[in-house]
């Protein structure tokens, strides 16, 4: 997995269970800081994936994850790991100063309605090393406050349709059952087993 995020591991072998062992970037000595310049999910999974073949000549998988929050017109998107820095708040990658800018942006607002989306580039491996495409998207709502201490990223805000807990609020193996990074991957390994 083009990945050197250790929660984003942890939850992938969780996900693709017994069956498969999943190597990090860090298993295969790339500490590149692979960049992500696409203005799409899918091309940044993609640069990614191509990354890592290119370089080290491995099958792998890159995942992206954009939250869409229909109030910000679909922001923060492609730019949500960056979101806080963009408008001032702390430094890219700081899940703290993201979440506190989304809830800023958010203050008042009365729709918020969001949804998670992952997509999921596999390259394997041949002459021409083609890549296949996952997606999976879980919908739900931005909460008022962060609310539980599990997971990363904006699950402490992230409230799934259905369910009175944020993600942060469940533990992995519920927030492994619906969330969209849990979808993309099942597609991926229903294709990988087919
Ligand atoms: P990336 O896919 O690693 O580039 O992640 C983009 C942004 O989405 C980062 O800020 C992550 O922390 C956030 N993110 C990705 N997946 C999740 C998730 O499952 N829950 C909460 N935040 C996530």
């Amino acid at each position: 997995m083009a990945t050197n995020n250790p929660q984003k591991l942890i939850e992938a072998r969780r996900i693709l269970g017994e069956g498969f062992q999943v190597l990090g970037l860090a298993d295969i000595c790339c500490h590149d800081d692979i960049p992500e310049t696409s203005l799409t999910l899918q091309g940044n999974a993609l640069l990614k994936a191509r990354h890592v073949w290119d370089r080290y000549g491995v099958d792998c998988f890159a995942d992206d994850t954009g939250l869409e929050v229909d109030a910000l017109l679909g922001e923060p998107g492609v730019f949500t790991a960056r979101y806080g820095s963009l408008y001032g708040y702390g430094v890219e990658h700081d899940p703290d100063a993201n979440i506190r800018c989304l809830l800023c942006k958010l203050k008042e607002v009365k729709d918020r309605s969001a949804r998670f989306r992952t997509v999921i580039a596999l390259i394997q491996g041949g002459e021409t090393a083609p890549y296949s495409l996952f997606e999976g998207v879980v919908e739900g709502s931005i909460t008022s406050e962060p609310r539980g201490l599990h997971g990363f990223g904006y699950d402490p805000v992230f409230q799934p349709n259905g369910s009175r807990l944020t993600f942060a609020e469940m533990g992995a193996e519920q927030k492994n059952r619906i969330s969209h990074r849990a979808i993309a991957m099942r597609k991926m390994m229903e294709f990988l087993r087919r």
